[in-house]
């Protein structure tokens, strides 16, 4: 039977936009379409977040869900009065926006902790291995390290890891915890696609499929791809043309864009 994403259309349609968040349309674009080709090709796993804040990326995962598959959002949920105007309110923020966009998570689906006390084996039990993981919580190098290697121990052979700022002049030593991480970890995990927030890295065999994908993927017909090399491997940059970024920006100045759930 095919998949049903009529939720996730809605979402990506309609709702994401009122929800803050540290991404953009190419993000979001992309997780979509590698997830979504994760289930027609089959690809089981759960799906999982590290720094969740107000839930944006995170819904998308859950969104992906498929039957007997689990979701799990990860992050201190706490206010720590730094982030202001629409991104205050991490302790509630996340809960009140699950609510009105009725998106139905089992208690275990939420972890309230320290990342950086997260062990495998505690990260196996709670939610066994992923499918898709994306990596966006403390920034500070330790935190980041410690969260890729937490990452990588339990991806499944066909999962997606998703680093996020690792190309964010704000956030240098997430660059430089990714690099000592994926080059200590050079046979397990290479990475295959780079938008303009994020790293999407996979095993080295899956890495060739997903980038073999990427070009006649319908979901991305309005993204430029380009080749490069990262690693001194192969590896896709995907934008958005200038039309669609105008698109959507004419689309905001209108009020056409939802302010608020
Ligand atoms: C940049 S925000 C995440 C943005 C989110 N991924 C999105 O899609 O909009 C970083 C989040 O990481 C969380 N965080 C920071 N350090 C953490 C830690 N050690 N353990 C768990 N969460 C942490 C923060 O509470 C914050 O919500």
């Amino acid at each position: 039977m095919a998949a049903v994403f009529e939720a996730l259309d809605l979402y990506l349609d309609r709702q994401i936009e009122a929800v803050p968040g540290y991404f953009g349309q190419v993000e979001a674009i992309a997780i979509d379409a590698v997830g979504r080709w994760q289930v027609e090709q089959g690809i089981k796993g759960n799906l999982a977040e590290i720094g969740v804040h107000h839930g944006k990326l995170f819904f998308i995962l859950a969104l992906l869900r498929q039957a007997g598959e689990r979701a799990l959002a990860i992050d201190l949920f706490e206010d720590d009065g730094l982030n202001t105007g629409i991104h205050a309110g991490r302790d509630r923020a996340f809960f009140d926006n699950r609510t009105k966009l009725g998106i139905a998570l089992d208690e275990s689906e939420v972890w309230k902790v320290d990342s950086t006390t997260i062990t495998p084996e505690a990260m196996r039990e709670r939610i066994g291995m992923l499918r898709m993981i994306s990596v966006d919580g403390g920034h500070d190098y330790r935190t980041v390290s410690s969260d890729l290697r937490l990452a990588d121990a339990v991806l499944a052979d066909d999962g997606v890891t998703v680093i996020h700022d690792f190309f964010g002049i704000g956030w240098p030593d997430v660059s430089v915890a990714a690099i000592h991480v994926l080059t200590e970890a050079r046979e397990r995990l290479q990475p295959f696609l780079i938008t303009p927030y994020k790293l999407f890295v996979a095993r080295p065999a899956a890495a060739a499929r997903y980038r073999a994908m990427l070009p006649g993927n319908p979901r991305l017909g309005k993204a430029a791809l380009a080749e490069r090399t990262m690693f001194d491997a192969p590896i896709t940059v995907m934008t958005l043309g200038r039309r669609e970024v105008l698109k959507r920006s004419l689309r905001r100045k209108l009020g056409l864009l939802p302010k608020r759930l």
